[in-house]
């Protein structure tokens, strides 16, 4: 991992820690938390042989293959619990399914102040996430995919299913 990458996963860290105390959740979710923070961009610097040996069935650009690579290596090397790896699998593209800790990993990575765009609404978003998480995560979730759609790539068939689940029944925007 660079020393870019590495000041990233410690700034998105700072966030989990911050919502967790701030939702009061208890030590071994925060835990959960944390740990998937640390693993979601284990490969996100590996080389792109190395990704392909991770994630074979993983398609689309290669830069969406580090998280499935990376969950695919934390589970080789013991890692069990389901939430920690889905988070980490799907913390590009989201995932219907997910729960607390694929949605704070998804926003966190996405608003974290190192990110060197829209920095004001991203101070915004992560004020308010422990009052409205629900709200901050439909919000997150139509910056990336406004962003996907700018960028003209396919949208993934989880990213779809992801949007229908959170904006089916929202009556707030
Ligand atoms: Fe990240």
């Amino acid at each position: 991992m660079t020393d870019e990458r590495l000041a990233h996963v410690e700034r998105v860290a700072e966030l989990v820690v911050q919502w967790a105390e701030a939702l009061g959740v208890p030590d071994n979710e925060r835990h959960r938390w944390l740990k998937a923070v640390w693993l979601h961009d284990a490969m996100r610097d590996a080389p792109a042989e190395e990704l392909k040996q991770w994630a074979p069935s993983a398609d689309g650009p290669i830069n969406l293959r580090h998280g499935p690579a990376a969950a695919a290596r934390a589970k080789a090397e013991g890692e069990t619990d389901r939430g920690v790896l889905d988070a980490v699998r799907y913390h590009s593209i989201g995932l219907t399914e997910w729960d607390m800790v694929g949605r704070m990993l998804y926003c966190a990575d996405f608003v974290e102040p190192g990110r060197p765009f829209d920095q004001d609404k991203h101070r915004e978003l992560a004020d308010r996430l422990p009052r409205d998480v629900d709200g901050v995560l439909r919000e997150v979730l139509q910056l990336r995919v406004t962003y996907m759609v700018r960028s003209r790539w396919p949208l993934p068939e989880p990213t779809v299913r992801f949007w229908n689940s959170l904006f089916a029944t929202s009556d707030s925007d």
